[in-house]
């Protein structure tokens, strides 16, 4: 269980890498003006997506059902951590979608907007890893 639990955890870091990194790409992707910076963003952000942070999201909920369905780990706090990890995965989703609009041109939010955008996971992540190692209730 133990190897399932790290494998669990290094996704987790490698999803948040994305969770991090993804939404300060789109702040200077609305301050780049000129077409290099502006396709070499595009090109960022893409691999970004779906190269590390969706693998990431995907292994991290692999490896956390194994620990919950397989070793049959439970509790209130693993239910309020999956009501949020709900949360957290539609975030990811939204950010595929704000991917589209910037490969498209249709960006309209300000940068000051994804500077807020960005700081959300940070407080999931809190709750979250609070929620899985000191178990509340
Ligand atoms: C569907 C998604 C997820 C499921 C089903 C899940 C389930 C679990 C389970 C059952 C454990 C074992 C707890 C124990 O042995 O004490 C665990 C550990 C852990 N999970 Fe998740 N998890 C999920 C997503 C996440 C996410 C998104 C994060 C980070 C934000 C996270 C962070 C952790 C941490 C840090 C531990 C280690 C806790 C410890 O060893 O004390 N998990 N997870």
């Amino acid at each position: 269980m133990l190897w399932v639990k790290a494998l669990h955890i290094i996704f987790m870091v490698t999803w948040f890498a994305g969770l991090f990194y993804l939404p300060r790409l789109f702040v200077y992707h609305t301050l780049g003006k000129d077409a290099a910076s502006t396709e070499r963003f595009k090109l960022m952000e893409r691999k970004l997506y779906y190269g590390i942070m969706t693998p990431g999201a995907l292994l991290t909920v692999v490896f956390g059902l194994w620990l919950w369905l397989g070793y049959g780990v439970t509790g209130a706090w693993l239910h309020a951590k999956l009501a949020l990890v709900g949360v957290l995965i539609g975030y990811h989703l939204w950010c595929g979608r704000l991917l589209s609009d910037f490969k498209d041109d249709r960006n309209t939010r300000s940068h000051v907007w994804y500077r807020w955008f960005n700081e959300f996971p940070v407080a999931i992540l809190i709750a979250v890893v609070i929620l899985a190692v000191v178990k509340p209730f």
